[in-house]
């Protein structure tokens, strides 16, 4: 018995990284995926994988800043797998760390435009479906960047998180009634490409930990599991809330 029998589930972002682990994981656990992407061949890699697992795992290009693209992937997961019960809005990308005086108004709307509206156009297009399906869980990827703030890393990325915190308690309130839950996950620092070059400096690396007080940096598979928590019945009585994966971080 899988954690998601009989589930299907929409991953943006799961090319690499934590919607990688997500989309193997929910696969092992029952459900039907789709991962989007505009990492194409990175993208049919992982359903491919899955697929030679036994698992059930479709690819579909989606840039999640266009509504298009959103809707060809929610229509995907409709008629391949016939239905749609989970979203995991999980595609974002880091901003530069320049100060706020000398951040290019480019680098500030494209953190915007993936961070905040992809998931917006995640959420807008999903649910329509999930009302269809009698409900559904939508998973929205933040950061404990989303809770506290520093001075060192770029005010574009930390702003669009916090964005994504409290458009998951306002969508979670709007649908409650339509037993679709909606909850953010707060992951701290995370073995991931993201985080590659942070980690290649010993200097900033060594900062870094300095501020984990698990002294470490978490695995994309322990965030992983908590969004399959989520995604699953297991939560049923969970929405509005956010769940913390970040060895101590906001603790502090
Ligand atoms: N790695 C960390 O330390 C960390 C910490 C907190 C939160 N997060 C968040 O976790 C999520 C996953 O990040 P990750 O660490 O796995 O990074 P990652 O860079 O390995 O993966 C992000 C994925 O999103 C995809 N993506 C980027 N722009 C896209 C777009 N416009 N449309 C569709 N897909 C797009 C990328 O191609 C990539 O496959 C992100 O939202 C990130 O902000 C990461």
């Amino acid at each position: 018995m899988g954690r998601l029998d009989g589930k299907v589930a929409l991953i943006s972002g799961g090319a690499r990284g934590m919607g990688e682990s997500e989309a193997r994981l929910f696969a092992q656990e029952g459900a039907a995926v789709v991962i989007g992407d505009i990492l194409d061949e990175a993208g049919e890699a992982v359903a491919a994988y899955i697929a030679n697992a036994g698992g059930r795992c479709y690819y579909t290009h989606l840039d999640v800043r266009e509504e298009s693209d959103w809707q060809a992937a929610v229509a995907a997961a409709v008629s391949r797998f016939g239905m749609l019960n989970v979203l995991v809005n999980n595609a974002g990308i880091g901003s530069s760390s320049s100060p706020i005086h000398e951040e290019p108004v480019e680098v500030w709307d494209r953190t915007m435009d993936v961070n905040v509206k992809g998931v917006f156009l995640g959420a807008k297009t999903a649910i329509p479906a999930m009302r269809q399906a009698g409900g559904g869980s939508i998973i929205n990827i933040s950061s404990q960047l989303g809770i506290v703030a520093v001075p060192y890393n770029g005010a574009a990325y930390q702003t669009s998180k916090g964005a994504v915190r409290i458009f998951t308690k306002a969508a979670a309130l709007q649908y409650a009634g339509d037993g679709i839950r909606v909850n953010s996950v707060h992951p701290g620092p995370v073995v991931t490409e993201m985080t590659r070059a942070g980690r290649d400096d010993p200097e900033r690396y060594a900062m870094m930990l300095s501020r984990i007080p698990m002294g470490r940096y978490g695995e994309p598979d322990e965030v992983a599991h908590a969004v399959l928590y989520l995604a699953s019945d297991e939560s049923s009585f969970v929405t509005g809330s956010e769940v913390v994966v970040d060895g101590g971080w906001t603790a502090q």
